[in-house]
This record gives structure tokens, C-alpha cells and sequence, in this order.
């Protein structure tokens, strides 16, 4: 097991100190990311003492440690999963070989292209979440913020590491460019329309925890099939971690539902204006949240039939999620998927494509299914509450900008519709500015220890043990 010396400038478990070349690298990378950190990462919290856990091993038992952090302070370490010893091509047409510890020469711009796609998430949510700190409904919501944020941050020097690793010149431009992009920039945008979304308030926030950094886990879990170890052994790390921050996104969505309900209660009424003239976030409106970041989170998983994608996982690239485990037929040569889409009519046609063709819709429909779970739960607390509103995913064809249904007017169920139907009842589909201003205005900080915001419910418990009322954020 390898343990993460700290006292290097650049903690590490992959014997940087042996690699003089790489480790000036990433030594003169490492000024321009804190400058980063300053100028996009969470505003005006530099100060502040936060609550963190830090990896600092890769062994399952005890592989973090808490404490007061000044986020800039925070240590990047660079972790890989052990190894596994003599490890084999799961899947695709070398199945069998031995995993591969460089980069094969024909698959060095596929590779690039992934590492690189996956690393720009990672910078473009904390500029995402940048400004949310000044608005949090309580402590423990702002240390999970930081929390989040400084991890995305060692996602990125990750993403980095293989990149100054293993793709030489190229590599070391594209780390640069990681730092140059930004999210919702007009010149250089960030490379997926999701990272781009504006993130202006705690129920975005928490929307986005629960789709969009799901998206990275199947995104990740699926790269940790991949042949070329380094990528695969770094992304085994990174599920760990990503794990609190779907987490936070679940928890957070459950406890704006508990706090309407309980105004439900008082009030007696489930009517919108009575619930908002009481500072909660009326249900409808919550669906209306849902359906935005489901139906964007949805188009991160590309083309539901792509040659890429074929490839990639002919190539031992990119593997289903669990791979190894869930799967029997390792190959998929001769196996076929079927496909609804539209047709040039505006009825639907059957598709059947081979199932490498096929993977982007695999992994999205394996992301659906564990994106009901919330529902399952949160509802469970409505239908508990004695009320027969249900919180529902919208169809997979809903508001697609990517793949077969790429504009293609539909509603919630998936039926196609006219684009004049489909424009007029948008507002009763995704957030209306009015929706969005009466969120906003919700938005009010409260720093107290232990005190909540009035739209939210209280957690079930603290971080690591600790009480609710623990300072988890010391702002002074
Ligand atoms: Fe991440
Ligand atoms: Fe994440």
C-alpha cells in the first residue's frame, strides 16, 4: 500500500521524487493552478478554516484524514490505486493481453482526448460553483461545497499528472489549456454544455451533485475498465471521492423536500404561492429543477450510436461501468442493441446496431437507473407525508441537444409533440425566470453554527462525527 508523503511540494504516491523531469514539470505547472485557484475557485474564502478531509492513501481502511484546512493550503496529492498485479485487457478485441503501462502510439490521440475531456470538468465546476459560498444555508453546507471543490481540484492535477506523464509536449499544452478554458466564457467555453450552465444558487447546486457529478461517476467507472493502467488506476481513486459529492446532491434535494413538506403540514395547503410566501421550494418547482439538470447531465454521454465509442471499447479504451463484473459477454462482436428514434415523419423507427455502436446509450441507461434511487427515496418521504405528488425523471428523449433526439420537440414522457406545444408549455417544464428569481431570493447566507436556512431541513448528521452545531467553517 503506498502511503502520500506531505512534506513534498507536490504530495504524491507515484515516486515523483524519482522522476526529476516529470517533477519539475508538474513543479512549474503547480504556481499556474493556485493562481487559478485565486482567480476562479471559491471568491473570498481564502482565509477561512475549513473543515477537509485530505486522502492521504489509497487503502480502503482509513484513506482520509479531517481537519482545519485554509483551502488554498488544501494538498493536492497525486494518487494512482495500487496496481494489480500481472492486470489483463478486460474487454474487446485484445481482451486477455496485459494492460498497457504506456501509451500505444495509435491510440495517443484518443487517449489525449479522453484525459483531456474528463480533466475539463473537473476546473469547470468549481468555477461553476465559484460564487455559491456567499449564499450557503448553513456551515455544514459550505464546508461540503469546499469539500467538493478542493477535490474537483485534485481531480484536475490528476487529469494532469497523466497528462505530463505520458503525452510528453502535447501533454504539458493541454494541462495549460485546462487552465485557459473557462466555464460560460464566450471565447473559450469549456468543452461540454453542461460545464458551461451557470450554477447561481444552492438548488442548481445540489441538482447538479446529484445528475452531473453522477455523469462522472459512470464516465469514470468506465474508464477504469480501460486498458492503459495509469488512467484506469486514477480513476479508481477518484470514485471514492466522488462519492460524497453525489452525496451531498442527494441529501441536499432530500432535505429541501423534508423542510416543504413539513410547511405543507403547517400551512395545510400544497399551493405554490402559499408555500413561497413561507420561504420553501414548492414541489412543482422542484420538478421543474430536476428536469433541467437530468435532461443536460443526459447529453454528457454523447450520440446514443457512435463509431467512437465503438472503437474505444474495440480498442480496450473505454469499458462499460463494472465491466468485470456485470457483464458476461466481454466482446460484444456479434451482439446487437435495439433503439427507438424519430423518423423523418414525426413518428418513431426501430434501430438495431451492433452493440459497440451501442455503448453511449448503455452507460446512459445504466446512469438512469441509478439516478431513480433518489426519486425512489425522496418520494418515499412525500407518499409518507400522505401526499400523491410524485417527483419523476423526464424522459430520456426530453430536451436533447445531443444524438438522435437533438431538438426533436417532446414531453415529459417522451411523445413527440408540435415545437409550437412543446414552446408554449415549457414553463411548466424547466425553471421559468421567475422561478429562478424567487430561488435567488432564497439565497440568503447564514453562518450562525448549527443554524439553517428556512428553506432547507437540518441533516440527519454531522461530518465525521461531529454535531450539527460543530463550526465546520471558521470565517474570521
Ligand atoms: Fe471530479
Ligand atoms: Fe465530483
Amino acid at each position: 500500500m503506498s502511503q502520500i508523503n506531505y512534506s513534498e511540494k507536490i504530495p504524491n504516491n507515484v515516486d515523483l521524487a524519482n522522476d526529476r523531469t516529470l517533477q519539475r514539470a508538474l513543479e512549474h505547472w503547480q504556481p499556474h493552478f493556485l493562481q487559478w485557484w485565486h482567480e476562479m475557485g471559491p471568491s473570498d474564502f481564502e482565509a477561512a478554516d475549513v473543515y477537509l478531509r485530505t486522502a492521504v492513501s489509497v487503502d480502503a481502511q482509513g484513506w482520509a484524514q479531517y481537519g482545519a484546512v485554509h483551502m488554498p493550503d488544501y494538498r493536492w496529492g497525486i494518487f494512482l490505486a495500487d496496481r494489480v498485479a500481472s492486470r489483463k485487457i478486460g474487454f474487446g478485441d485484445r481482451m486477455g493481453q496485459p494492460v498497457w503501462q504506456q501509451v500505444p502510439g495509435e491510440y495517443r490521440s484518443t487517449l489525449r482526448r479522453l484525459i483531456v475531456t474528463q480533466g475539463d470538468t473537473e476546473p469547470a465546476s468549481v468555477e461553476q460553483q465559484r460564487l455559491l459560498g456567499h449564499s450557503c444555508p448553513s456551515l455544514y453546507d459550505l464546508r461540503n461545497l469546499f469539500q467538493v471543490n478542493v477535490e474537483e481540484g485534485r481531480h484536475l492535477w490528476a487529469m494532469v499528472y497523466l497528462l505530463h506523464a505520458h503525452f510528453g509536449r502535447d501533454g504539458r499544452e493541454e494541462a495549460e489549456e485546462l487552465l485557459a478554458r473557462h466555464s460560460g466564457d464566450a471565447d473559450k467555453p469549456r468543452i461540454l454544455g453542461t460545464f458551461n450552465e451557470p450554477i447561481s444558487d444552492w438548488l442548481s447546486f445540489f441538482c447538479f451533485t446529484y445528475f452531473t457529478d453522477r455523469d462522472g461517476k459512470f464516465q469514470l467507472k468506465s474508464l477504469a475498465e480501460s486498458s492503459f493502467d495509469p488512467l484506469a488506476r486514477t480513476c479508481r481513486f477518484m470514485l471514492t471521492e466522488e462519492a460524497h459529492h453525489m452525496f451531498v446532491g442527494e441529501t441536499g434535494i432530500g432535505r429541501v423536500v423534508r423542510r416543504t413538506l413539513q410547511a405543507m403540514q403547517e400551512l395545510g395547503t400544497d399551493e405554490a404561492q402559499a408555500l413561497r410566501g413561507q420561504g420553501v421550494v414548492d414541489l412543482p418547482l422542484l420538478q421543474r429543477y430536476l428536469n433541467f439538470w437530468f435532461s443536460s447531465s443526459l447529453d454528457l454521454f454523447g450520440s446514443e450510436v457512435s463509431s467512437n465509442a465503438a472503437s474505444s471499447f474495440a480498442n480496450g479504451i473505454k469499458g462499460r461501468p463494472d465491466e468485470t463484473t456485470q457483464y458476461q459477454d466481454h466482446l460484444c462482436t456479434d451482439a446487437t442493441y435495439e433503439l427507438q428514434t424519430p423518423d423523418a415523419e414525426g413518428g418513431l423507427q426501430k434501430e438495431t446496431v451492433s452493440l459497440r455502436n451501442a455503448m453511449n446509450e448503455v452507460l446512459r441507461v445504466a446512469y438512469v437507473r441509478d439516478c431513480e434511487i433518489g426519486l425512489k427515496r425522496w418520494n418515499m418521504q412525500i407518499q409518507k407525508a400522505g401526499h400523491d405528488f410524485r417527483l419523476k425523471l423526464p424522459s430520456t428523449r426530453f430536451r436533447r441537444s445531443i444524438g438522435a433526439w437533438a431538438n426533436v420537440p417532446t414531453d415529459l414522457d417522451g411523445r413527440i409533440i408540435a415545437r409550437e406545444e412543446y414552446q408554449r408549455r415549457l414553463p411548466e417544464r424547466l425553471p421559468t425566470p421567475a422561478d429562478r428569481t424567487y430561488v435567488q431570493s432564497l439565497m440568503q447566507r447564514v453562518s450562525t453554527p448549527g443554524k439553517m436556512a428556512g428553506w432547507i431541513a437540518p441533516p440527519d448528521r454531522g461530518i465525521n462525527n461531529l454535531g450539527l452545531d460543530y463550526e465546520y467553517v471558521r470565517l474570521s
